[in-house]
């Protein structure tokens, strides 16, 4: 009877020596003697590798050359304890058939390469060490992230990717339809008629699914979202994607000292998980990819995240521009704060993350809750903190290496209020007829935030550009594979 193929995450783990197994896997290196060569096997279980001996009194030359870099194998041999793998298992041959041949023409052949050469070969990126360590740490993530919700009380809760609104406001969204480009209907302005549309109106592909997650939330009371999320924006930065995961949860009856608590916390234990499940493959990237990786990882578990105002944090960038500190975009009140100065505060200035609240209404979405406004066209906010004009509680976590990470506020749960800040927008609100009604029957206090699964990768393991923490990225001018 054949044998069943022992991964080789568990071949590793192994004492049983002496047994014959079976491993299959790919061909990171060969080398040897004249008597014996050594395979290093790699099947994706693990960032390890199983060493096969192959002792060439027992295989052909014929068998031997077609065992190159990147070969598919299936070994049936004995496991032995070894001496100078580096493991303590290793296999000794006894039958080698080759699955799957590789030509030298193979991409990931040479060692070194350039993450930009990798980018350009992105299907076969993946068999390598390091992007092999981050998908591994990317699906305990999203294992992370499904536990903790549902050990907190949260339903995942699916939210429609095609929509005909547009949470964010920002008007990047990428539109949805079935028509021919070359011939739309127009009326007599010019504008597009969607009545003969699949959905008989504009749609799109959503920006955030937070809209149908507050109905969610105001009826199940605490809900989170994990989905695709898509963004027209042509920022070509290391940071940003058209195609991004995010994490939206959303919950009733929860105020901003609460939703810090629960960003916090939510963080912190996603971290913990990747150190508690992802050891080797944090290692490995500690050595390869940046030595302050783990240190770093630690350090955000010990750490209390500061919490402080927008105002107070532009006092303290104007005050270091006092001291000499050159930016290179302006940060006055009022300003939307740049990566720099996100990443000046975490880093430089108070050294761990930072979770800023109380934004300037101007900058930040209609949803948000209003704060307190003062007789001289200022607000109070958290912790009373005085603000020369009107803000929100926008409530963002800043990270170290990455800035934003977390976006999230307490949402205006009064319906004036809303209605308000909506016609000062002038905000057509056609297609969020449905939003309002939140508002209008048993409206009540909640609070959410969208976590970028892809930030939070980078930031978990020390890669540095957000295209290489998703398989198959999608940004501007690129949507290869
Ligand atoms: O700050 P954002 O735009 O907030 C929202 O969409 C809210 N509706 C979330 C909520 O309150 N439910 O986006 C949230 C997070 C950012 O902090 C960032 O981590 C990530 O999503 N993000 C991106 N990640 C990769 N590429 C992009 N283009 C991103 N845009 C936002
Ligand atoms: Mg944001």
């Amino acid at each position: 009877m054949d044998i069943k193929r022992t991964r080789i995450v568990d071949l590793l783990k192994r004492t049983d020596y002496g047994q014959e197994v079976v491993v299959k896997g790919w061909v990171r290196t060969k080398r040897g003697s004249k008597s014996v060569n050594f395979i290093a096997l790699n099947d994706g279980s693990t960032i390890k590798n199983v060493q096969i001996v192959a002792d060439l009194e027992k295989f052909s030359d014929e068998l031997m050359k077609q065992i190159t870099t990147g070969a598919c194998l299936s070994v049936k041999g004995t496991m032995v304890e070894s001496i100078g793998s580096g493991q303590a298992v290793e296999v000794q041959a006894k039958e080698i058939e080759v699955l799957g041949l590789c030509g030298d023409d193979y991409p990931m052949q040479k060692k070194g390469q350039t993450f930009e050469y990798m980018r350009q070969h992105a299907h076969m990126r993946l068999r390598t060490n390091t992007f092999g360590a981050v998908m591994r740490i990317r699906h305990n993530m999203a294992m992370a992230i499904h536990t903790y919700f549902h050990e907190h009380g949260f339903f995942y809760f699916h939210t429609p990717l095609i929509t005909a609104s547009d949470c964010e406001g920002a008007g990047n969204m990428f539109q949805v339809t079935t028509k021919n480009l070359y011939d739309l209907k127009k009326d007599d302005q010019g504008k597009i008629i969607y009545d003969d549309d699949f959905f008989g109106q504009q749609t799109s592909l959503t920006v955030s699914g937070q809209l149908e997650g507050e109905l969610g939330a105001t009826a199940l009371g605490a809900i989170y979202t994990f989905g695709p999320t898509f963004r027209a924006e042509n920022s070509n930065t290391p940071r940003h994607l058209a195609e991004f995961w995010m994490i939206e949860p959303e919950i009733a009856f929860l105020d901003q000292e609460e939703l810090m608590d629960l960003e916090e916390d939510f963080i912190k234990y996603c971290v913990k998980w990747a150190l508690d499940h992802c050891q080797d493959d944090l290692e490995f990237l500690n050595n390869m990819i940046d030595k302050t990786l783990l240190e770093r990882l630690n350090g955000v578990l010990k750490e209390s995240f500061v919490r402080l105002t927008y105002t107070e944090g532009i006092n303290i960038l104007q005050e270091a521009i006092k001291n000499g500190k050159k930016f290179e975009f302006p940060c006055n009140w009022g300003d939307d704060l740049a990566s720099e100065h996100e990443r000046f505060l975490v880093e430089e200035h108070f050294r761990k993350p930072v979770i800023m609240t109380d934004y300037p209404t101007a900058i930040k979405s209609f949803y948000m809750k209003q704060n307190e406004a003062t007789p001289d066209g200022g607000s109070i906010g958290y912790h009373g903190v005085k603000a020369p004009a009107s803000t929100m509680q926008g409530t963002d976590v800043l990270f170290p290496q990455i800035g934003e990470i977390i976006g999230g506020s307490v949402r205006e749960a009064d319906y004036d209020k809303l209605m308000g800040e909506i016609g000062r927008r002038q905000m057509d609100m056609t297609h969020l007829w449905w939003y309002l009604d939140t508002r209008r029957w048993g409206s009540c206090p909640h609070a959410g935030f969208g976590l970028g699964f892809e930030r939070l990768i980078l930031f978990v393991t020390g890669m540095q550009n957000i295209r290489d923490v998703i398989p198959f990225p999608r940004t501007p001018r690129s949507a290869e594979f």
